[in-house]
């Protein structure tokens, strides 16, 4: 696997080397295994406010192992991952679950609900993690359909709608609650060339509008964080 952490056109590239600011996000000595099966040692990275981190490799080389063991899904047992320069491993449950509120997850397979409408999809974390009522859910769902293109396909269920409008429709949900930090697992696999590009134009136009990083398209895995203009 290929690591490289560029700043995609901003001026955050070199930041952390030039600035005494401490990462958003560090990946320290990480081993990544299934059982007796290691998939890759000694990984070490870290991403500045307002950084996209793209991380490239081929098929099987561990890229949505490693967002596993990013988002807390998979327990890290050699190494440390922190955020903020606090160790998400050796945090409290309560603590982790805090900060994985500040997450927005664009999975692989895209991971709409089937049996409800793209507002409805985009409602969910917001009527588990708020108090919201339910015309404000809507408004938001709404909204956040709008940034991604969608405006006018709220009431439309994933089938009725492409491979490209349902990857924005992941994007939207995982903006849902206004996270810190997006990760992307390949966001443009399975679309065609130019409708990948438009993708990918998307989410650096959120980035740059909303202040967001860490993404992945591709074989890549990216990833931002909110509040990134303050630092560039
Ligand atoms: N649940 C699992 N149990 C055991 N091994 C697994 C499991 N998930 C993935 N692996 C193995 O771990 C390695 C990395 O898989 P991973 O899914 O992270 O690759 P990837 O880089 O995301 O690939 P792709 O580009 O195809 O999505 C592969 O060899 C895979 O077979
Ligand atoms: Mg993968």
């Amino acid at each position: 696997m290929r690591s490289e952490s560029t700043a995609l056109g901003d001026s955050n590239s070199g930041i952390l080397s030039s600035a005494k600011v401490s990462p958003e996000i560090e990946v320290r000595d990480l081993e990544m295994s299934y059982g007796s099966y290691v998939v890759m040692r000694d990984i070490n990275f870290t991403v500045a406010k307002g950084q996209v981190l793209v991380i490239m490799g081929g098929s099987g080389c561990g890229k949505s192992t490693l967002l596993k063991y990013m988002i807390g899904l998979k327990e890290v047992t050699h190494g440390d991952v922190l955020y903020k320069g606090e160790s998400f491993v050796k945090a409290s449950q309560e603590e982790r679950e805090e900060v994985q509120r500040t997450f927005g997850v664009l999975y692989q397979a895209g991971a709409l609900w089937s049996s409800r409408t793209l507002a409805e999809n985009i409602g969910l974390p917001l009527e588990e993690y708020t108090k919201l009522s339910a015309k404000e859910i809507r408004e938001l769902a709404s909204l956040k359909l709008s940034l991604v293109g969608l405006k006018g396909f709220e009431d439309f269920y994933p089938s009725e709608i492409s491979g490209g409008m349902r990857k924005r429709a992941g994007l939207a949900r995982a903006m849902a609650l206004d996270p810190e930090i997006l990760f992307f697992d390949e966001p443009s696999a399975g679309l065609d060339p130019i409708s990948s590009r438009r993708l990918d134009e998307l989410i650096l136009q959120l980035r740059d509008s909303l202040g967001r990083h860490f993404s992945g398209r591709g074989d890549e895995t990216h990833a931002g964080s909110r509040r990134s203009k303050g630092i560039g």
